[in-house]
């Protein structure tokens, strides 16, 4: 059939808006009919040619939500109708890493997820007789898509799609670092170094769980006000800090962070995130993702007296399990996204959420179908 999408041919390129021919689902898999999506650092990465696993051309797009339209044979735990948001970390309950309680880290289809096909190595997207490559599993960036059965979330039906696919990626990545990599308790210390979208969703996350102190860190003065409106509760702009940032949060934490989160990128601010965790037990997460072949470093001493260095993707969440709870929490108004939603556009609009996203004027824009 035909479908509208935003294709990626080249490098360096804006997405160019195309009709392009996507086939059936085939066993184990699951067309859905994507109804917004939003746009993501990890999709202009990719676009940038920077991300060495970057196949063209491609359809981008990894924070859907959409509606379950076909099922392919074999499929039990999906069926037309269902409302659905697509996980690039699947979850297929089987493999080694879903057997573990440690990861999330699902490997069941990842060789070929990062190859850019289908678990049964072709692709379903095709535009005049060529092969357009799928992304991250997802490819959201059209208004039809194939995935596979393990790489879909079912959620309630009332829950809305402009909204929630923001849990395909930045919510779950920022509240789920918290809760499942750090694990934090009520009452901890918590830094959270860069006010974005990540960012906002782990200071969100920290709420919820009930932490004391929230500070937040930004070069950037005017993310304070958002950043207090979901839980921060003290700002720090390292460029009006006198001396050196890290003896500053020590002393502002009393002691240094229980729990601290770098949420930018940057191998700088990761150590400084590090160096401001508690001596003794403070742990501190990386999340944000540092450009190809960059490097972090510190003095192990810093690790020797009780500081740890952790990562979390996906914010340490399952998919098919997490991700339904999380739409609930939204409903329930335990959490806030409607406002992180800046931008909310038509799917031909779709390169002004890159500029937006560029230029720093957005948390987070939305593509709707
Ligand atoms: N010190 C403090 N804050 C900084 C610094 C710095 N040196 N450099 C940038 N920032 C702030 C920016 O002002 C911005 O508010 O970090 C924030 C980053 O936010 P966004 O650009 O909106 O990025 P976000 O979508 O939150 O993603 C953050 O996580 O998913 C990854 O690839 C993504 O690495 C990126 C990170
Ligand atoms: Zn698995």
């Amino acid at each position: 059939m035909d479908v509208r999408a935003a294709v990626a041919f080249k490098a360096g390129q804006p997405l160019s808006i195309e009709t392009v021919q996507v086939e059936g689902p085939r066993a184990f898999e699951v067309l859905v009919e994507i109804k917004a999506t939003g746009v993501c650092h990890t999709d202009a990465f990719t676009l940038s040619g920077d991300d060495p696993e970057g196949m063209f051309p491609a359809i981008l797009g990894h924070e859907g939500a959409g509606v379950v339209v076909e099922v392919g044979k074999g499929v039990t735990s999906l069926k037309p109708g269902d409302h659905v948001i697509p996980l690039y970390t699947p979850e297929c309950r089987e493999c080694e890493y879903c057997l573990n309680p440690k990861t999330n880290l699902c490997q069941k289809i990842r060789s070929t997820q990062g190859a850019g096909v289908m678990p049964d190595g072709s692709s379903r997207f095709s535009i005049g007789g060529e092969k357009i490559f799928h992304y991250m599993g997802t490819s959201t960036f059209a208004n039809y898509t194939v995935l596979p059965e393990i790489a879909l979330a079912k959620v309630r039906p009332d829950a809305p799609f402009d909204k929630i696919c923001y849990i395909g990626c930045g919510v779950t990545t920022g509240i789920g670092a918290v809760i499942n990599t750090a694990k934090v308790e009520p009452g901890s210390n918590v830094v959270v170094f860069g006010l974005g979208g990540i960012g906002l969703n782990v200071i969100q996350g920290a709420r919820l769980v009930g932490a004391n102190m929230i500070v937040g860190i930004d070069i950037n003065p005017e993310k304070k006000a958002m950043a207090e409106r979901y839980g921060m509760t003290h700002f720090v702009n390292p460029r009006e800090v006198e001396g050196d940032l890290v003896p500053y949060l020590v002393d502002l934490t009393k002691g240094g962070a229980d729990y601290s989160f770098e949420c930018i990128g940057r191998p700088d601010t990761m150590r400084q995130a590090l160096e401001c965790a508690h001596k003794g037990w403070g742990e501190s997460i990386i999340i944000g993702v540092a450009g190809a072949g960059q490097e972090i470093s510190t003095r192990p001493f810093q690790l020797v007296t009780g500081r740890s260095w952790r990562g979390s993707a996906f914010g340490g969440a399952r998919g098919r399990t997490d991700v339904p709870k999380i739409v609930d929490w939204y409903m329930d108004g335990k959490i806030e996204i409607d406002s992180m939603i800046t931008h909310t556009m038509q799917l031909d609009e779709i390169n002004t959420a890159f500029d937006l996203m560029h230029e720093g004027k957005s948390i987070r824009s939305v593509v709707t179908f």
